[in-house]
């Protein structure tokens, strides 16, 4: 069928929708929709047989929807209705929810309904479950209501009759926090609701700021309201029965000053934070502990299990320096395979655009962190006693979707959308993708993913040939899965082999071509790309921060 997606932004799901349903042999065309007359103009161009909104903020217009049948992805169960439905979910603390696919009608939400499937609401971030439980959720739904409208005879179920819950915009004054009264539950709810986006609009040390993420501490305690501790730039925050773990920060914009972005909480609030001590926790927490570190190890029988898990996947300098450190002390231990991968969400999305935005010398701060980036994916690549798992529990893209190449095997949960290129970016690329990605697919797919910059399916990565494993089922049963099979992976004796192969190989292909020429060669186009300003990376580094939309590119990245 020919399908057109019709979305507000080209976000996580509209991608997943486009390469799932493209994985089911439709034909996929996607619009944004910028204003009505785009709209049109590409209802026309592509003349669709369905159209699907897996993601709008704004109505269809009418004529479009009287003309033809589009379906609308509503994340919530039958006869919920608004515009903050998840976030509600999510601040009532419900545990069930589900999506809805409904056809555009008159009247939001109100529309027929083509199918919907339910889902569980586990306690993390609202943009954790939208790229999670309820992103597969929508996908069921989605694949059931085409069935349904090409078998020509289906009629949706009308909503007359039905008990309508109507709930309006989640405003700040109903997401802010009273530190004096409300228990941690409460206030992990509402900091939950709100991240990724808006954030909790608060007043913290003196300054107006929008607070994003929340994670519970066990063992610190304090006057209700104040900063107790930071911990690898995130801030603990006392509340009447416990603390939180606040990971970013965005500075509220006063009138006339500049664009503010979100940041690692401890950029953002700088010198604020003076005299608030730093409290590590070990590498090894406990299982019993309720406390938050963004890179964790654990072992379990002959495998080091090495989880992180950093906010929208972006790894600043520091983090990927952190992480670098904890895979060398992985790799000192009695261990046989080492799998890397946080348990939800994000795999990694690559050098952190919003620290580098804020850096006094983004040119600099890119170098940085582009270096720390190769560091970490070098160590993985050099690797010789043991076998690394790059576990994806969520998407991986651009230098994030590399470091997971650089391991022995990649395992994704189905449903992961891996976008394994760096063109979009404005940049050639680095992380040694001209060294892993044609040793995967070959030369002339590897230019073929560069040039076409699409998001794909983790099955269709699979066809690939860039992931080797994909596993069905909900974030907590991949984590699950992923154990059981590393466990078994380290168990066998065709892993002894294995790892003698790789160390072979690895000096075979050194003594071709050296790694430290891969990384030269990317890297120096890199440089010339960041110390250029007029290079298309830093304006279209800037709209991505500031959520705008991509400046028309005048060259190819590093093209200087
Ligand atoms: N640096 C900083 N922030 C990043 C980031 C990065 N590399 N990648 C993602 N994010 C942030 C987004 O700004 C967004 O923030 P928000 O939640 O506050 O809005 C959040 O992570 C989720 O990303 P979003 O774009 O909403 O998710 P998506 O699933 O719809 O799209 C990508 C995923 C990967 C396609 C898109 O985020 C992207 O293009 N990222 C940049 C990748 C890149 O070029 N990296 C640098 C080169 S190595």
């Amino acid at each position: 069928m020919r399908i057109l997606l019709i979305a507000s932004a080209f976000n996580s799901l509209t991608q997943r929708v486009r390469a799932e349903l493209g994985d089911d042999g439709h034909s996929m065309a996607v619009v944004l929709a910028a204003d009505d007359a785009s709209v049109r103009t590409a209802v026309q161009r592509h003349a669709p047989q369905l159209i699907i909104a897996p993601m709008l903020r704004t109505a269809l217009p009418e004529d479009i929807w009287s003309q033809h049948v589009c379906l609308i992805v509503h994340p919530g169960p039958p006869g919920d209705r608004g515009p903050s439905s998840l976030d509600r979910a999510v601040q009532d603390g419900e545990s069930r929810w589900g999506v809805t696919v409904l056809q555009a009608d008159a009247e939001m939400d109100a529309g027929d309904i083509w199918a919907w499937e339910p889902c569980a609401l586990p306690p993390v971030a609202k943009s954790d479950l939208y790229r999670g439980e309820v992103a597969d959720a929508a996908l069921t739904a989605v694949r059931v209501a085409v069935e349904r409208y090409a078998s020509g005879t289906y009629l949706p179920m009308s909503q007359r009759g039905m008990t309508a819950r109507s709930r309006p915009f989640l405003r700040q004054p109903e997401r802010r926090i009273d530190w004096t009264s409300w228990p941690t539950e409460s206030v992990l709810r509402s900091l939950r609701a709100a991240d990724s986006q808006p954030g909790v609009l608060d007043e913290l040390l003196g300054v107006e700021c929008f607070l994003h993420g929340g994670h519970p501490e066990d063992r610190l305690r304090g006057e209700p309201g104040s900063i107790l501790a930071t911990r690898d730039e995130a801030i603990c925050r006392a509340t009447v029965d416990g603390a939180v773990w606040i990971p970013q920060a965005r500075l509220r914009r006063t009138p006339g000053g500049p664009p503010t972005i979100k940041l690692p909480a401890g950029s953002a609030l700088g010198d604020r934070l003076t005299g608030v001590p730093e409290m590590p926790a070990p590498l090894e927490l406990p299982k019993s502990r309720r406390t938050w570190r963004d890179i964790r190890y654990h072992e379990r029988s002959d495998v080091g299990f090495l989880r992180f898990s950093f906010p929208g996947g972006a790894m600043s300098t520091s983090q990927c320096r952190r992480l670098l450190a904890a895979f060398r002390f992985a790799c000192t231990r009695p261990t046989r395979v080492v799998v890397l991968g946080g348990e939800r969400d994000f795999f990694s999305n690559g050098i952190h655009l919003n620290v580098i935005e804020a850096a006094a010398d983004p040119a600099a701060e890119s170098w940085a962190n582009i270096q720390a980036m190769d560091d970490l994916v070098e160590a993985v690549l050099t690797t010789t006693d043991r076998l690394v798992v790059a576990a994806l529990a969520g998407n991986a893209a651009a230098g994030g979707a590399m470091l997971a190449l650089a391991a022995d095997e990649v395992w994704c949960r189905a449903g992961t959308v891996l976008n394994p290129h760096y063109r979009l970016m404005g940049l050639f690329g680095s992380e040694f993708w001209t060294y892993t990605l044609p040793r995967r697919v070959g030369a002339e797919v590897a230019a073929a993913l560069q040039r076409d910059a699409a998001p794909m399916s983790a099955s269709a990565a699979q066809d690939l040939g860039l992931a080797d494993r994909v596993m069905a089922g909900s974030p907590r049963e991949f984590t699950d899965e992923v154990a059981r099979l590393a466990t078994g992976l380290a168990g066998t004796s065709a892993t002894d082999r294995r790892i003698t192969d790789k160390k072979a190989a690895r000096e075979r292909d050194e003594a071709v071509r050296p790694l430290s020429v891969y990384r030269d060669e990317e890297l120096a186009r890199m440089r010339r790309t960041f110390f250029s300003p007029d290079e298309p990376y830093h304006a279209l580094r800037a709209a991505f921060v500031h959520k705008q939309p991509a400046p028309m590119r005048s060259a190819e990245p590093g093209d200087a």
